[in-house]
């Protein structure tokens, strides 16, 4: 039986090594491994660390300081999915992803039976109650040695010092001044009282979040879940039209989940389950690229390497568009994960060609055997073993550009990663079906994938990316790298990225390519678009015992430790 059909079904039937970025500086450590997009966040963790914490204070310090100072990539008015492989050998997977509120209903986003795309992406009705504050405390409480009270102080005391946008910073604030200046609580944070937008070089302070994360460290998450924050919540949506109540935050929850585990080529894959799509997928595509001798085929016709990697992504997201949603809601298959099925995908594959994909596949006991039920990535690691990855997100820039009034908090546009309605693209260009359809106190599907890779049952490698559904295809090509074509670690997470999505079926290339492998691509079949990528952390145990921590090399992160 097969998830029943309410939406109808999609139109079935119908930067610079090898042409990628050069490798940034990596940190090297003995005692631990922090690595993130800022080097505040990482110094953060590193500090949490040196302070008797292990890789889970150090990893939920670097995300809280994150919400200070990346705050249109995560916040506490985001989401999260927290991967830890613990000192033990237990793997947990903790789902701090929003939920819908109580009062969100299938049809929320259309008006006159259309769909609005603007109404899920910016606004009252684009935020999912936040759960990744509640996932951090809980991780905190659970498996962490620190209470989170010093990193939410560490990172107050830089929201109310500020620190100095550089000029990416300063025209992302530029570029959506407009719309923060429909709300008056983004108003009052990132923009001047004149109305201008700030500029390279100022000082951005935020004396609303510095008191926020005061009074977390002082009550609690209850001051956030049932506390001032909810209230203001729920007054600022009920006066604006929104439908997230103050009972919205007091019935939040974080999940633990059951860890994904696959293997690819003899090493263990562990991967984020549903509500994220990546843990599934990265393993499916990996599934299938077992079936290609992908070191030889690079050595022969690099072009045919990435055809190959892009033919397989092409048929797992056909899966995804149709298959995925939150498992409490939808009967997400099992057999999305087996080998055989990958074989049958594989055999599909030409290596001359692309080839068209018009409809997602089937996979074994698709009836019966089910998961039971703009981003950011930090990887962090410990002497005593622990590895941890956390993804972290508002969802797109600044998320809904609402700020709650005297809170500084940044409110996420998670709804927007649900299926408005079906065939109808998001932000990120997704499609999807009824498994992914908006319900009440459901979670939206993602594509964050935080990873851990074992070797002989030992942690060898953590790493995770942001990037909407690139975040699948970054994963899958840093793993690629490192263990098919064997580059260094740097030099994975630096070398060039392609993605397929389905739909658009098109072929997203990193501009830097070799113009000879582009054309060749295209000789074949592919529709090619040069576009941008995500951002992807990793750390590596080295065969001395020493970690290499490697963020990426597109934006001015830090990996460091102890
Ligand atoms: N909002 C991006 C994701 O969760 O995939």
């Amino acid at each position: 039986m097969k998830v029943a059909l309410v939406f109808p079904l999609l139109a079935c039937g119908s930067l610079l090594i090898a042409a990628g970025h050069a490798p940034a500086e990596p940190g090297i450590a003995a005692g631990g491994m922090v690595a993130t997009v800022h080097p505040a966040a990482t110094d953060s963790g590193v500090a949490a660390l040196g302070g008797g914490g292990n890789a889970i204070d150090a990893a939920i310090a670097a995300a809280l300081m994150l919400g200070v100072v990346d705050g249109h990539n995560s916040g506490i008015g985001g989401g999260c999915f927290i991967l830890v492989h613990l000192a033990d050998g237990r793997q947990v997977a903790i789902d701090g992803r929003e939920t819908a509120p109580a009062r969100a209903h299938r049809d929320m986003f259309l008006r006159d039976g259309k769909p609005n795309a603007e109404l899920s992406q910016t606004g009252p009705l684009a935020s999912g109650v936040p759960g990744a504050l509640a996932a951090y405390d809980l991780a905190a409480r659970e498996h962490g040695r620190l209470p989170l009270q010093q990193a939410l102080l560490r990172a107050a005391e830089v929201a109310e010092k500020g620190y100095v946008l550089d000029v990416s910073a300063a025209k992302r604030l530029n570029d959506l001044s407009a719309t923060f200046a429909r709300f008056e609580g983004s108003r009052a944070v990132f923009l001047k009282s004149d109305g201008s937008s700030h500029e390279a070089g100022e000082l951005f302070r935020q004396p609303d979040l510095a008191r926020t994360y005061r009074s977390l460290a002082e009550d609690g998450i209850a001051w956030f879940y049932q506390g001032p924050f909810a209230k203001a919540l729920e007054g600022w949506m009920a006066s604006n039209g929104g439908l997230t109540t103050a009972s919205d935050l007091a019935a939040y929850r974080p999940q633990m989940r059951e860890p994904i585990l696959s293997t690819y080529r003899g090493y263990a894959i562990v991967g984020f389950p549903p509500p994220s799509s990546g843990g599934v997928h990265v393993a499916q595509i990996l599934n299938i690229l077992e079936h290609f001798d992908l070191k030889a085929i690079y050595g022969r016709d690099p072009a045919q390497f990435y055809h190959v990697i892009a033919e397989a992504m092409k048929r797992a997201f056909a899966d995804r568009a149709y298959w995925l949603g939150d498992p409490g809601f939808a009967q997400v298959p099992r057999g999305l994960l087996d080998k055989q099925y990958a074989r049958e995908l594989a055999r599909q594959i030409k290596l001359d060609r692309a080839t068209e994909v018009a409809c997602h596949g089937d996979p074994p006991a698709a009836g019966s055997d089910h998961f039971s039920r703009h981003t950011t990535h930090i990887a962090a690691v410990d002497a005593a073993g622990n590895w941890v990855g956390i993804t972290a997100t508002v969802n797109t820039a600044f998320g809904s550009k609402v700020v709650v009034p005297g809170t500084g908090v940044v409110l996420n546009n998670q709804m927007d990663d649900f299926s408005i309605a079906p065939g109808v693209p998001n932000s990120a260009g997704l499609v999807g079906a009824e498994a992914n359809a908006v319900a009440p106190g459901k979670r939206p599907l993602s594509s964050m994938s935080p990873t851990v890779v074992l070797a002989d049952d030992k942690p060898l490698l953590t790493l995770g990316a942001a990037g909407g559904p690139t975040i699948i295809s970054q994963v899958v090509m840093a793993l690629v790298y490192r263990l098919d074509l064997d580059r260094d670690l740097a030099a994975a997470v630096g070398g060039v990225r392609v993605h397929q999505q389905w739909r658009p079926d098109e072929l997203r290339v990193q501009p830097t390519m070799e113009k000879d492998w582009i054309a060749a691509l295209e000789g074949i079949g592919h529709h090619v678009r040069r576009g941008g990528f995500g951002i992807c952390q990793a750390i590596e145990r080295l065969p001395d015992g020493r970690f290499l921590g490697v963020h990426d090399p597109r934006v001015a992160g830090k990996a460091a430790g102890p």
